[in-house]
């Protein structure tokens, strides 16, 4: 059921730009994903504060195997850290984390700390926080065909009602097609490790106003 609130029910958010944020100030790109890292804590504790129900973040998609060794491990083990270091405040927050995607091509350390966090923060109702890692979406709908054999399987997730993607591409990069069926957009120029709660108040005042009629007409056009 896609909502009609003027919060949305429902965030996805491609974290783009710590590779070029990093490059910016002369550092090795994994060190955006530092930074990025660190910018998406205060985000996801001001989605619980504005009323968000559910929060979902590109933190790696299937393409991204193809960058370089040292940024892909990097990555990977900045992912694996953050959700041992994070897992006490989550938890304390009554956020729940959940993880979407691939598993079976993380190393083991990894899927362990996650699926470790995954069952510590079960009970949280303050926020559902997922993680999309290893993911395609492409992959996830192929999964539903009868014909293909399924190695992510599908996961059809609550509808999207806003997409915001940082860093100043405009496209969805295999980022939740399906759910988004009925998004709003909101392409923004900040890079991610610069994205602040006050920038996502700005998103989501812009979301506020936005007339969505999901194929129908608006309530006062109805009448003429
Ligand atoms: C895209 O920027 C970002 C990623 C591929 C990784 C995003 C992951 C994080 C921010 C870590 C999040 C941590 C957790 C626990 C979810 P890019 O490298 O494509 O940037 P560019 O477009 O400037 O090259």
């Amino acid at each position: 059921m896609q909502s009609t609130s003027s919060v949305p029910a429902h965030l996805a958010i491609i974290l783009d730009g710590n590779g070029r944020w990093a490059e910016q100030r002369g550092r090795p790109r994994w060190m955006g994903h530092v930074a990025g890292a660190r910018a998406l804590k205060p985000i996801v504790e001001h989605c619980v504060t504005r009323g968000v129900d559910q929060l979902t973040v590109y933190a790696m998609s299937s393409d991204n195997w193809s960058r370089p060794a040292v940024e892909v491990n990097a990555l990977l083990e900045l992912l694996e850290t953050q959700c041992r270091t994070r897992l006490h405040s989550l938890v304390t927050n009554g956020v729940r984390v959940s993880a979407i995607g691939r598993r079976d091509r993380l190393p083991l350390p990894m899927r362990r700390a996650l699926s470790d966090l995954e069952r510590a923060s079960a009970a949280g109702r303050a926020l559902h926080l997922r993680l999309a890692i290893d993911y395609s979406s492409r992959a996830s709908m192929q999964g539903a065909l009868p014909i293909t054999s399924a190695t992510q399987g599908t996961t059809i997730l609550p509808p999207v009602d806003l997409l915001l993607r940082t860093g100043g591409e405009r496209r969805l990069s295999d980022f939740l097609l399906w759910e988004c069926a009925y998004a709003e957009l909101a392409f923004i120029d900040t890079l991610w490790p610069d994205f602040s709660p006050a920038a996502l108040d700005s998103v989501l005042a812009d979301f506020a106003t936005r007339d969505r009629r999901f194929g129908a007409v608006s309530a006062t056009r109805r009448a003429s």
